[in-house]
């Protein structure tokens, strides 16, 4: 069986996605879970865009072992030289050029010609490989490129030293079948094109993303660029859970393999939802909650007799196991670190720590501790960005005829407890003007949403929220010409029985990534 090399942009595309706004230390626990799921190739971001950027893949490439370590650059020798600068240290190391291709594109983006194009091509790829052995070069909206110029645009690249050409369908223009011959065209008709691996790199806007790419391997492309639950700029790239699953599960067709720990699937989904703040819809291919889940009798009949009526995959194989051992006030911390381990979570000692005394503080609630309780209590314990402000206590009251009122009490960076209080609409917004009366960081609630993790009165609830801040730092982003000024998103999430307390911790973790990137 032929292996297809897998390339994830979660960290590059997928951060491009609205509001997905990640923390180096976070883009760092993304990457170490990458390449503990075994992709062969991680895009960790675009060096030239911010100096955040560039310091954040040098993270990844100094700290991260296994995969490649790739950096993005247009066609422009300070961004080749960003992106070197950035990946320079890596075990196995891949700057990335490109270049758009389209009409379109030349005529009211570049404002370049074609020769243009070719001759920042030829410069650009030559430089970047005078810099790096391993070059990928994309011609950005190839679908919708003459496909004549395409070719001596590839073959240019090949010339000038690229080892992997990547196709775009920028705008998820394409279908399948245009999609495939695209790729046949260009093993038909590309001076050189032995010398290289063709990619694919397909974004959702019609929804045919993963359909498309499976196209294409099926035409020859051997590299596919994909992200975790299908994050990336608007609809998003194709889903790297969703092509691994269709070849792992239709292998007798399609006969290619990949270098993906399957079980790993589900626990990077969780990880990559809870540090983005981005659900992952519930009917969501296999990592969707209701992924393996039977509702209409007739299924659940056919499927207590032979799981093969209603099920082409088994949870497990994503790593989504449902253990049939109940943990509840009585079990131990090995039972909790084993049922850990099962579940794909690999947390250090420390982390260990604190959520085992997280799970006899539920476990002290609920009588019996399922796996999604475990998920929560985890990712809300666990995934959080560093605390420079931390909730220490946190007490309301409301009702029919009250007042709705909150004391906060935080712990400061230097160290003091610092209380304050408030009263608002509702106990959320009371707690919510308290904690801002505290920090004192403007910022504005643009989202906020509560769902329960299991069903039952004893349920855990998990909020995730999205906060808006204008920075008065350069962070690279493009001033707003209607405002003059440049405004991030950022998400937070939390986890309890009581969910007030969640919506605490939430708003305090969405508040903690806007105060490191402010430098508070
Ligand atoms: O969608 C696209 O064309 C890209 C390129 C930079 C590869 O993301
Ligand atoms: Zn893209």
């Amino acid at each position: 069986m032929e292996r297809v090399i897998v390339f994830d942009t979660t960290l590059r595309d997928g951060e491009q996605s609205p509001g997905a706004t990640l923390h180096t230390d976070e883009k760092l626990e993304i990457a170490r879970q990458l390449a503990r799921l075994g992709v062969d190739v991680i895009e960790a971001g675009f060096p030239a865009s911010s100096p955040g950027d560039l310091q954040a893949v040098q993270r990844i490439a100094r700290e991260v072992q296994g995969p490649t370590i790739c950096g993005l650059a247009r066609c422009v020798r300070g961004d080749v030289d960003a992106a070197w600068e950035a990946v320079k240290d890596a075990e196995r190391k891949r700057i990335h050029v490109f270049i758009a291709t389209s009409d379109i594109h030349l005529q009211h983006k570049l404002r370049m010609t074609r020769e243009q194009v070719i001759e920042a091509t030829r410069a650009m790829v030559g430089y970047a490989r005078s810099l790096c052995d391993d070059i990928e070069f994309s011609p950005e909206d190839a679908s919708r490129s003459d496909p004549e110029f395409l070719y001596e645009v590839l073959g240019e690249a090949i010339a000038a030293g690229a080892t992997t050409l990547n196709i775009p369908d920028t705008v998820g223009y394409s279908t399948p079948p245009e999609f495939a011959d695209l790729i046949r065209g260009i093993r038909a008709h590309t001076p050189g094109i032995d010398r290289a691996v063709i990619s694919v790199h397909c974004h959702n806007d019609l929804g045919m993303a993963v359909a498309n790419t499976l196209a294409a391997l099926q035409a020859g492309a051997r590299q596919v660029e994909c992200t975790i639950n299908g994050l990336g700029e608007r609809a998003g790239n194709a889903a790297l859970e969703e092509i691994v699953m269709a070849l792992y599960t239709r292998q007798q067709f399609y006969s290619l393999s990949t270098g993906i720990d399957t079980t790993e699937l589900y626990p990077t989904s969780r990880m990559v939802s809870n540090y983005t703040g981005l659900a992952v819809q519930a009917n969501k291919a296999i990592v969707g909650a209701n992924a393996f889940a039977h509702e209409a009798g007739i299924h659940q009949d056919g499927i207590l007799k032979n799981r093969l009526t209603y099920e082409i995959m088994e949870a497990s194989t994503v790593g989504l196991s449902q253990s049939t051992l109940v943990l509840g006030k009585h079990s131990g911390r090995h039972a909790f670190s084993d049922r850990l381990a099962q579940m794909g979570y690999h947390l250090d000692a420390e982390q260990l720590n604190r959520a085992f005394a997280r799970f006899k503080e539920l476990a002290d609630k609920k009588k019996v501790v399922s796996d999604p309780d475990i998920e929560a209590l985890v990712s809300d314990e666990v995934f959080q960005p560093q605390e420079l402000y931390r909730l220490e206590q946190l007490q309301v009251s409301c009702g029919d005829f009250a007042i709705p009122t909150a004391t906060v009490s935080l712990r400061a960076p230097n160290g003091e407890v610092v209380t304050d209080a408030a009263h608002g609409t509702g106990p959320v917004d009371a707690v919510y003007k308290a904690i801002n009366r505290i920090v004192g960081v403007p910022n504005e609630l643009i989202e906020f949403s509560v769902k329960s993790v299991t069903e039952g009165i004893d349920a855990v609830g998990e909020v995730t929220v999205r906060i808006e801040a204008e920075l008065t730092v350069d962070n690279g982003l493009p001033v707003n010409p209607q405002t003059g000024t440049r405004t991030r998103i950022f998400s937070g999430h939390g986890a309890s029985t009581d969910i007030i307390v969640a919506s605490g911790r939430a708003y305090m973790s969405a508040l903690n990534k806007l105060l490191a990137i402010r430098g508070a």
